[in-house]
């Protein structure tokens, strides 16, 4: 009974924390899953070949937007991922880039600093910050849906490839799904203390058209 007791006490102050119900990718149910043209069935396997597990996309930095370029290698583009539960994305800054307040829904990140200085935090649910610059060879890990960010402030480029638990891990940019996805403007307004004319000028850089709400 009493050894029964300590099991029971052990498993439940030791082992429940770390063990709440699943909420991450589900385990696959086979070696891979590459999707085929029939929803919800694999390829044939006997059709794969090496270069369907090889993906060269990440070989540079992708396309540059305001000093800024990343490019996820999640299953939408690199398809063997499928039912592997896991991903990256590769980022590029030039001197003084950011990539802007952001969090992943479905992925803890762990982000790896492969060049370069970076000023990299996140801000958890009580509005503490943790933010340090990081260098080349650090490691920082950004808990699942909670806001991050990262900011080059060496004066050279810098590059850093975070990896993902999940292999869709999603991303809600905050200046863009604020300013960019056509909530009312009188809602913005109240919520930022702003006039209409700041909250277009917002919308406008956010790539919201004119009024359209
Ligand atoms: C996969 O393809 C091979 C070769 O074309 C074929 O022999 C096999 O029956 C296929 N397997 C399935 C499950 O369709």
């Amino acid at each position: 009974m009493t050894v029964l007791l300590v099991i029971f006490i052990f498993h439940f102050t030791i082992h429940q924390p770390y063990s709440p119900v699943s909420a991450s990718d589900p385990d696959p149910i086979q070696d891979y899953c590459l999707p085929s043209p029939h929803p919800h069935q694999c390829k044939n396997s006997s059709s794969l070949t090496v270069d369907d597990f090889i993906f060269s996309g990440i070989k540079h930095p992708g396309k540059f937007t305001d000093k800024f370029s990343g490019v996820p290698v999640s299953a939408a583009v690199f398809p063997a991922l499928n039912t592997l539960g896991m991903s990256l994305v590769r980022a590029d800054f030039k001197a003084g880039g950011i990539n802007v307040p952001h969090y992943h829904p479905r992925a803890t990140e762990l982000a790896y600093v492969v060049e370069g200085r970076v000023y990299s935090g996140f801000v958890d649910t009580q509005n503490r910050v943790f933010a340090r610059v990081i260098e080349k060879g650090e490691v920082m890990v950004y808990p699942r849906g909670v806001l991050h960010f990262q900011m080059n402030v060496g004066d050279s480029p810098a590059t850093v490839v975070g990896s993902f638990d999940s292999q869709n891990p999603g991303s809600v940019k905050l200046p863009g799904a604020l300013f960019g996805s056509g909530i009312k403007d009188e809602l913005l307004e109240k919520a930022f203390g702003l006039k209409g004319k700041e909250i277009e000028k917002l919308k406008k850089r956010f790539g919201m058209k004119k009024e359209d709400n």
